[in-house]
Formats: C-alpha cells, sequence, structure tokens
C-alpha cells in the first residue's frame, strides 16, 4: 500500500475512516490527498493525519494512481464528469463507495477505459467495524482488486461479491442492517422498562448483549443457529421468548424487510442512473 498514491475525492465521514485505518496500517501520510471544497475539513484532515488537501478534485488527482470517490451519491455524477479527462489519461483504479451508483453509471461519467470497482461498506466502518462488499467487472485485473481490497480494510473485513446486482442484497444485509439491530436494542430496552428496569440499565442489558452475541457469532467456528440452540434449553426461559418470536413469523419478516430494502436499493440506483 505504502507504493499507491490515493487521492480520496470528499473528505468526510467515510474518508476519514479510511485514512485513519491506513495511516495506522502503515500507510504514508505523504501518499495521501485529500479534496473537499470544505476549509474545516481540509484543516481538520490535515491536522489530524497530516495528509495532504486540496479544494476540487481536478487538483487532487492528476499524481494518483488510485482514487477513491468518496462523496454523497448525488454528487457522483459531477464529480466523475470533473475528473473524466484526468483519470482517462492517467489510468488510475478508480473505487466509488458511493452507495447506489451503478458501475454503468460510473463509466458513462468517467469515460472509456478507466478500471472501476464499487464498494459498498456500512456505518460500523466509521469506528473500523464494518464490513464492505466489492465488485468489479471481469476484465478488472488482480492487482486493481488488491488495491481495492487493501484500501477497504482499513475500516474491517471485505468480501467480494461475483454480480453487481448482490449489492442491492448487500445493501439491505450490511448496508441497512446496522438499522435493524439498533431497532432490537430499542426494542429490548423498552421491554426491560416494561418489566421494571431502570432506563439506564435496560439500555446497558441490551447494548452489551448485542455486542456480546455479535462477537461470539463473529468468532465462533459454530453458525448462528447452533449458538442460538446452545442457550436455548428445552422448557427454559430463551425457549419461552423464541416461541413468541417464531409464532409471530419473525423470520419471514426480515426476509420482506430484506426484500424491500434490496428492492430500493435497485430502484435509488436507477434514479441515480439518470444524473
Ligand atoms: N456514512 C456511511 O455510513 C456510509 C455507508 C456506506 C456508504 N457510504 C457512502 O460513502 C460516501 C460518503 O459518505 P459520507 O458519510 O462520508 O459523506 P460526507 O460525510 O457528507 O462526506 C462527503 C464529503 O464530500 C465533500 N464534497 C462534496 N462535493 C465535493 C466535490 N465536488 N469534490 C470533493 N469533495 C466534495 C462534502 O463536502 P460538503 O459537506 O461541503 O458538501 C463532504 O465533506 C457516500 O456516497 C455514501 O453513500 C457511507
Amino acid at each position: 500500500m505504502s507504493q499507491q498514491r490515493i487521492a480520496f475525492v470528499g473528505g468526510g465521514n467515510m474518508a476519514t475512516s479510511l485514512i485513519g485505518g491506513l495511516l495506522a496500517r502503515g500507510s504514508a501520510a505523504a501518499s495521501i490527498v485529500v479534496a473537499d471544497p470544505d476549509a474545516g475539513q481540509r484543516e481538520r484532515l490535515e491536522r489530524d493525519f497530516g495528509v495532504g488537501t486540496t479544494s476540487t478534485a481536478v487538483a487532487a488527482v492528476p499524481a494518483a494512481s488510485t482514487v477513491v470517490l468518496a462523496v454523497k451519491p448525488q454528487q457522483m455524477a459531477e464529480v466523475s464528469r470533473a475528473i473524466a479527462a484526468q483519470v482517462q489519461a492517467s489510468r488510475a483504479l478508480v473505487i466509488s463507495i458511493a452507495a447506489g451508483i451503478r458501475l454503468g453509471d460510473l463509466a458513462r461519467w468517467l469515460g472509456p477505459g478507466v478500471p472501476l470497482i464499487r464498494t459498498m461498506p456500512n456505518r460500523p466502518a466509521l469506528i473500523g467495524a464494518g464490513i464492505t462488499a466489492l465488485y468489479a467487472a471481469p476484465d478488472v485485473s488482480t492487482e486493481s482488486r488488491q488495491t481495492a481490497s487493501a484500501i477497504l480494510e482499513a475500516c474491517g473485513p471485505t468480501v467480494w461479491v461475483p454480480e453487481e446486482a448482490h449489492l442491492d442484497a448487500v445493501t439491505a444485509i450490511s448496508g441497512s442492517g446496522p438499522a435493524y439491530f439498533f431497532l432490537l436494542i430499542e426494542c429490548l430496552e423498552a421491554a426491560g422498562i416494561e418489566l421494571g428496569l431502570d432506563p439506564a440499565t435496560a439500555r446497558t442489558l441490551a447494548v452489551q448483549t448485542a455486542r456480546g452475541a455479535g462477537l461470539m457469532a463473529a468468532a465462533a467456528i459454530e453458525p448462528p443457529a447452533e449458538l442460538r440452540a446452545q442457550v436455548t434449553s428445552r422448557g427454559g426461559t430463551t425457549a419461552a421468548a423464541l416461541e413468541v418470536l417464531e409464532a409471530a413469523g419473525v423470520r419471514g419478516i426480515f426476509a420482506a424487510a430484506v426484500t424491500a430494502g434490496a428492492r430500493r436499493s435497485t430502484a435509488l440506483a436507477a434514479e441515480f442512473g439518470t444524473l
């Protein structure tokens, strides 16, 4: 990674997390430049990380071997068109972290011959606990794929998906997924209060249980169903609670929710494609 010169276009939350992770893993600050129109944002990035900054994408991109597009989805068309001639000339690898922007649209905005990789990180990336899915067209080189993996791994593990359409499912699972777990925490907290616990205790119990279950599931060799079985004795308290969830159709509810999220992701991508 230290050989790469990376230009981040957009120096907001996600770029900040990726840059922090890259520096912690040994990348040199001098190898990173960030474009952001916000002077306060640039000062913060220079102060906190010692990276170079520019106020425009066009000024950041020329020296870069890799360009990470980290602006909001609705800004992607404009930013891509602004740097199109430069990346066509340099053949820099362009990595998009924007939700819902399709490779076909990026290619249309950036022009021909630019190697492109689309990624879908998630919110816990902001604390280095993210998960990112990546997709590239078959003609993108192994070296480019490795570069993209190494950058996104700054915020957590990565997985590659074999079809771009899978990113809609990714969006509905890991992209939106933190909200499902927050909702579950809210529900547990509210139920605890209803049963007489004070709010602070109910929240601590709910949050720490979510954390513990997530860490166990991540560390375990057993599948989650087996971990669940291990805490569910016949006729016990967990069995009584799970029976209520199953009877209410919790599996079908989650399947329907995730399907709705994936459909919305497809529809949003089509809307961005008209920009
Ligand atoms: N945050 C998440 O949880 C998350 C998860 C998955 C994917 N993503 C994706 O990551 C991308 C960035 O999200 P974020 O949360 O980091 O957004 P953000 O904090 O708003 O950062 C975007 C930055 O880009 C700057 N910008 C706007 N126009 C620009 C231009 N022409 N050239 C250079 N910089 C420009 C913005 O400046 P101004 O504020 O002055 O406009 C802002 O500082 C989005 O596309 C999003 O879909 C985010």
